[in-house]
């Protein structure tokens, strides 16, 4: 798609003609000044100038690769989204990242991964974006610029910051189950095939009778799941910037295809009413004592790009990218998330990103935007309003949507209503005395202790070493032990020494 073939002997101006020469600029005698007129010339360094665009903001440094889902098991009661009616094989896009560091960061920095899929179904496409953790840092999208600045660069010196960071955490307590994850080995998958993915939000499903449900998905790796210990990542870092994005693409190369699990938990509209955990609260799970696993289907990447810059960096999801049978919920993240990408994507690649290839659904579009900077698709001369006398289709729902909830009351600044087991350090304690393993404990310790080492200074450091009390109390401990003592084996991987 959108790929041109190059036959014949010789360059082309972007305009066709032949390109006189791509090793010597047009000059007065072999030594003399260059001509203004070469137009040739001219062109490719003012196109030069403009290769690059704006890098995301955030998750930068990523990679990515197509494959299809296929849906193996029958979740037709749940929703009547085409691209999961049992047997349906739905072509897609996969994008790999990090969060903060930049387009040419290390891959093995630790850090949380981003997880975004496109799905090009014949209903449009449906983009799932998630991170490789189920959960997240904050529950109201107007503290998340303030997060991804926090876990960027200082404003003077340019440098990375764990006092800056764990300042922001340490402020924000319900970041406590998304630092736990992160400090633990989630934090340093081994390669992107080797780790999980999540949408983490609850999203909405609703079946053929116009049934509602409440979902949330999980990827699990059939690679396994394997991580980098410290030392093997801070030294692949220096080693190879790029091993994640090497790793995916090579093993696509020889035929050794990825893939994953898709599983959902599926909550009865009813039950989100009374639940004991805000069931739209992005620092929580939903126990799957609770609300089981129920199996989809397989995602399988088996393509690579052919251009990283068309198919990959001009690649564009967003949360709001949902088809029938899909929709959002009252989570207040997402929400703010159905807004903010396709914005950024207008900045970041231009008005009309959409209708480029990589973006482009494979159902026929007949959309009221028009025109605008770089306009290629249009539909010629029909009517450029709604509703219009010509034939021109347009859309005309009435009435409550389907994909909706009831909503009452004044309007509030303040946060979510809390619910009995609504607090910051149950899950996060749960996570590190059930779920981890003492060796898991050991090297969560090392990892936060030699962070927080990293140049966190009173009153900051006292704050994260009472935040970890609360998260376990002998973990606390034991992190407290070895900052007062000075004694952590090793630097957490990735963490500034600022
Ligand atoms: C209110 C909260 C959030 C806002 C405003 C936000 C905003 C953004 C923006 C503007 C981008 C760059 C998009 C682009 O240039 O194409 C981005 C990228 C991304 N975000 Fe978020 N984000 C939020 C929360 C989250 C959460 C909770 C997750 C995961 C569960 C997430 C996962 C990602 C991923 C995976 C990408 C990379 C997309 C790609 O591969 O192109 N974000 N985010």
């Amino acid at each position: 798609m959108g790929q041109q073939k190059y036959e014949g002997s010789r360059s082309t101006t972007g305009a066709g003609a032949p390109a006189p020469s791509d090793r010597h600029s047009l000059t007065v005698n072999p030594d003399g000044p260059i001509l203004l007129h070469d137009v040739h010339f001219l062109e490719q360094m003012a196109h030069f100038n403009r290769e690059k665009v704006p890098e995301r903001q955030p998750h930068a440094k990523g990679a990515g690769a197509f494959g299809v889902f296929e849906t193996t098991g029958d979740i037709s009661a749940y929703t009547k989204a085409t691209l999961f009616q049992p047997g349906s094989k739905t072509e897609m896009l996969a994008r790999f990242s990090t969060v903060a560091g930049e387009a040419g960061s290390p891959d093995t920095w630790r850090d949380v991964r981003g997880f975004s899929l496109k799905f090009y179904t014949n209903e449009g496409n449906y983009d799932l974006v998630g991170n490789n953790t189920p959960i997240f840092f904050v529950r109201d999208p107007m503290k998340f610029p303030h997060f991804i600045r926090s876990q960027k660069r200082l404003p003077n010196s340019g440098l990375r910051d764990n006092h800056m960071q764990w300042d922001f955490w340490t402020l924000n307590p319900e970041s406590a189950h998304q630092v736990t994850y992160l400090m633990g080995d989630r934090g340093l998958p081994r390669t992107w095939r080797h780790m999980n993915g999540y949408g983490s939000h609850t999203f909405m499903w609703v079946n053929q009778a116009g049934e509602r449900f409440w979902v949330k998905y999980h990827f699990h790796t059939r690679q396994g799941m394997e991580f980098f210990t410290n030392a093997g990542a801070m030294e692949m870092a220096g080693r190879d910037a790029d091993y994640h994005r090497r790793d995916l693409f090579e093993a696509i190369a020889q035929g050794d295809f990825p893939s994953w699990n898709l599983r959902v938990q599926i909550m009865p509209y009813e039950d989100a009413k009374s639940y004991r955990i805000n069931p739209f609260d992005l620092t929580k799970i939903w126990p799957h004592s609770d609300y089981p696993l129920i199996d989809v289907g397989v995602m399988t990447l088996n393509r690579n790009p052919d251009n990283f810059f068309a198919q990959i960096e001009q690649a564009a999801f967003s949360p709001g990218n949902l088809v029938p049978g899909i929709g959002l919920s009252p989570d207040k993240m997402l929400l703010g998330r159905a807004f903010a990408y396709n914005d950024a994507q207008r900045n970041r690649i231009g008005t009309n990103f959409h209708q480029l290839p990589v973006n482009q659904p494979k159902v026929a579009v007949n959309t009221y935007m028009f025109d605008g900077q770089m306009t290629y698709a249009h539909s010629g001369n029909q009517p450029v309003y709604a509703p219009n006398s010509a034939g021109r289709s347009w859309a005309d729902e009435t009435g409550q949507v389907d994909n909706g909830w009831e909503t009452d009351g004044g309007m509030v600044r303040d946060a979510y209503t809390l619910r009995a087991e609504d607090d910051d350090f149950s899950q996060p304690g749960a996570l590190v005395r059930e779920v981890f393993d003492a060796a898991q404990r050991d090297r969560l310790v090392e990892t936060v202790s030699g962070s927080l080492l990293g140049g966190v200074r009173s009153p900051v450091l006292e704050r994260a070493l009472d935040y970890w009390k609360h998260i376990d109390p002998d973990v606390g401990r034991r992190i407290e032990e070895k900052v007062r003592t000075g004694a952590a084996a090793e630097p957490a991987a990735g963490m500034s020494e600022a």
